[in-house]
């Protein structure tokens, strides 16, 4: 019994038509349907991947996990069960709406609506982007991660980890309590930050091509209020990012490189080397928060703490070797 990937997200939005040039101009997605109050999009070769609708405010309105087989559905709804969690069936109406063969959803202890489903519908329409990039890198990693804002982390921990059986991939204390999770070799496919507010804090998409992302960053950086974190590399995935704003306020990032684990052998660890190697620059907060984290990246740059080298080039990988064995 197993949650593998995350499958689509649901967001709650008023600005169908600011979301639908965002989410095609900017981030390069595909739109599949759209009317008045919805906007359906892909990101690859799966029918949806998000669904946007005017359900009232600004937010995130259901995360879809993949399970590995029809039967887990049942198990986990046992398992929610016995842990007072109460949980629906989705009836056909739904499935097709969500394009999957079944599913399970629930709240967890935020009130979130937590939806898993077992297969996803597929496509052999070619993807087509919004602008010219080169892919999303999505695949048995899922769309990307989503991450969560909490004022009590505890019990959002208790139930993701212990009853959804997310496993941990690493956590912090400062400068603020995070929570990574991982549910494939996406280093993180979930996380949690205690800043003491609720909602969604980002979703990432990650691209094929650094360029997708430098372009989007070019897209986007002239202009007023839209780039919320500089581009910048995360200490723990390696993802090389920008945050832009999405159009509800949230910030979506936009990621290449992100490293890939090995799930069986990772152990969980405490990282208090901060969240950044370099760049990152939280431009929505101000300026004596930045400096916090801010202050961090100095700190480990003095120290020369860098992500693991990638050598890709056979010729200098030997001349490295060769280097090693003197
Ligand atoms: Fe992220």
């Amino acid at each position: 019994m197993a949650i593998k990937a995350l499958s689509y997200l649901g967001i709650t939005s008023e600005k169908i038509q600011d979301w639908s040039d965002y989410a095609t101009k900017n981030l390069g997605m595909q739109e599949i349907d759209k009317t008045k109050n919805s906007l359906m999009l892909r990101m690859d070769d799966q029918k949806q991947r998000f669904s946007i609708s005017n359900d009232g405010g600004e937010g995130l309105s259901f995360l879809g996990w993949e399970v590995e087989k029809k039967s887990d559905l049942d198990n986990f709804a046992s398992k929610l069960n016995e842990n007072n969690v109460k949980v629906f069936r989705g009836q056909k109406f739904l499935c097709d709406k969500r394009f999957v063969e079944d599913l399970i959803y629930f709240k967890d202890p935020a009130g979130n609506q937590i939806e898993l489903i077992f297969n996803p519908f597929k496509t052999d329409d070619e993807f087509k982007p919004g602008r010219a990039i080169s892919g999303f890198k999505t695949g048995i990693c899922g769309l990307g991660h989503a991450v969560l804002h909490t004022n009590n982390i505890e019990p959002l921990v208790t139930f993701y980890r212990d009853i959804l059986k997310f496993k941990v991939s690493d956590y912090s204390f400062e400068p603020i309590r995070l929570h990574f999770f991982h549910v494939n070799e996406r280093h993180h496919s979930f996380a949690l930050v205690e800043t003491g507010k609720v909602g969604f804090h980002h979703f990432m998409v990650e691209y094929k091509n650094l360029d997708d992302v430098g372009q989007g960053y070019d897209l986007l950086q002239f202009e007023k209020n839209k780039i919320a974190y500089t581009i910048g590399r995360h200490t723990n995935d390696y993802m090389t990012s920008f945050y832009s704003y999405s159009p509800s306020g949230f910030f979506v990032e936009n990621g290449w490189g992100g490293r890939l684990i090995n799930p069986d052998t990772w152990t969980p660890e405490l990282t208090d080397i901060g969240p950044s190697f370099w760049g990152h620059e939280r431009l929505h907060l101000p300026e004596d928060e930045r400096l916090k984290f801010r202050n961090k990246r100095m700190e480990i740059a003095a120290n020369g703490i860098q992500a693991p080298l990638v050598i890709d080039c056979p010729w200098l990988y030997q001349n490295q070797l060769n280097k090693n064995a003197k």
